[in-house]
């Protein structure tokens, strides 16, 4: 697996990396059991046998019994630690968490931020947390206090670099104008039927009813060096249904042509939808979702996949389900 360092961190990381969001379902307050850590260890295995250290995570996935699961790796591995990268996030907080009647909302206050990284660190069972994401833009943010959090993990040694999920170009503006650190990482919903934030960019200056909300997000991470996280690469799966499942153009037409361009270079087509996010000049992190081993397996052969224009082309615009202006 070919690997790069991360712009304004000393991180080397995995061209493709693993997206925990499913360790230790459902989400609820069940507890954790041994089958979830198991499932968990094999995904992990898997992963490390491909060849990915990167690992993503969130403090609400199945209510952090995700993080927890994960950490069962030290037992085997306690030597692991330094080898692999380990991203969290905060800020998302369920109704009634933490009393009844408390609504969904997000939540980028200074104590909110604090407490969420000490949950996450005693559920990782680890000292430091590699990357930490603000998971979804809170209206109510006030810069200075996600500063002044900020400095204070990275000073106690809590937290090594610091990044943004689903943000706007002026959002993230906005936090930098405060923050100390580099913000160095944007994770977004980027796959091939889901390419909004390209197609605003070929839809500048045509008529569109579609929002033109956050014009630039990939440019603004090219020109600031921040690295884009792809979540949802394979669309959730939804890129594979038989067409009898699916019952949309858009996505069969996509789907078949997904199945004859695997074919031609011998692959699965999870390889290629994958192979169509590295294939971005960006240098779009895809965050696989899976969490079958041999499906890791089959998509990771993406690294050694090099998609022609031609064929990325001809998959952006049957995701797009419209042809180019
Ligand atoms: N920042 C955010 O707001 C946000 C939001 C969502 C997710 N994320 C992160 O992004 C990661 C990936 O997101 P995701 O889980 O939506 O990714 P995804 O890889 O697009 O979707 C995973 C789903 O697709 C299925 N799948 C994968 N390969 C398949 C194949 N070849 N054939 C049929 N089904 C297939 C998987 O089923 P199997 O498990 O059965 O293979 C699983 O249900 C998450 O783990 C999380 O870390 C972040």
């Amino acid at each position: 697996m070919k690997k790069y360092t991360i712009s304004n961190t000393g991180l080397t990381v995995s061209r493709i990396g693993m997206g925990c969001m499913g360790f230790g379902i459902p989400w609820d307050n069940s507890p954790l059991t041994d089958a979830h850590r198991r499932n968990a260890m094999q995904v992990v295995e898997a992963a490390l046998d491909a060849g990915i250290n990167f690992f993503d995570h969130a403090d609400i996935y199945s209510m952090g019994k995700c993080e927890e699961a994960f950490a069962a790796i030290w037992e085997q591995r306690s030597s692991l630690r330094d080898q692999i990268i380990l991203q969290t996030k905060c800020g998302i907080r369920f109704a009634d968490t933490p009393n009844p009647g408390d609504p969904h909302r997000f939540d980028f206050s200074y104590e909110h931020i604090v407490h969420s990284v000490e949950g996450s660190l005693r559920r990782l069972n680890t000292d430091y947390i590699d990357i930490y994401l603000l998971h979804r833009p809170d209206p109510l943010v006030e810069p200075e206090e996600v500063a002044k959090a900020f400095s204070e993990l990275h000073r106690s040694g809590k937290v090594r670099h610091f990044g943004v999920s689903n943000h706007t170009p002026m959002q993230i503006k906005l936090l930098s104008a405060s923050i100390e650190q580099p913000l160095i990482a944007n994770q977004i919903e980027f796959n091939i039927l889901h390419s909004h934030l390209l197609n605003e960019g070929i839809s500048y200056n045509q008529q569109s009813t579609a929002p033109r909300l956050a014009e630039g997000t990939v440019e603004f991470a090219r020109l600031n060096k921040i690295l884009l996280q792809a979540w949802a690469p394979v669309a959730g799966g939804r890129l594979f249904k038989p067409s009898a499942d699916s019952g949309d153009t858009r996505t069969d037409t996509t789907s078949k042509l997904l199945s004859e361009i695997a074919e031609k270079h011998q692959v699965t087509p999870d390889a290629i939808a994958i192979a169509w996010i590295l294939r971005h000049p960006a240098g779009i992190q895809p965050l696989l979702g899976t969490g079958n081993p041999e499906r890791i397996k089959s998509a990771i052969v993406a690294d050694s996949v090099e998609l022609s224009r031609h064929d990325w082309y001809r998959l952006f615009t049957a995701g797009r389900g419209a042809s180019l202006p």
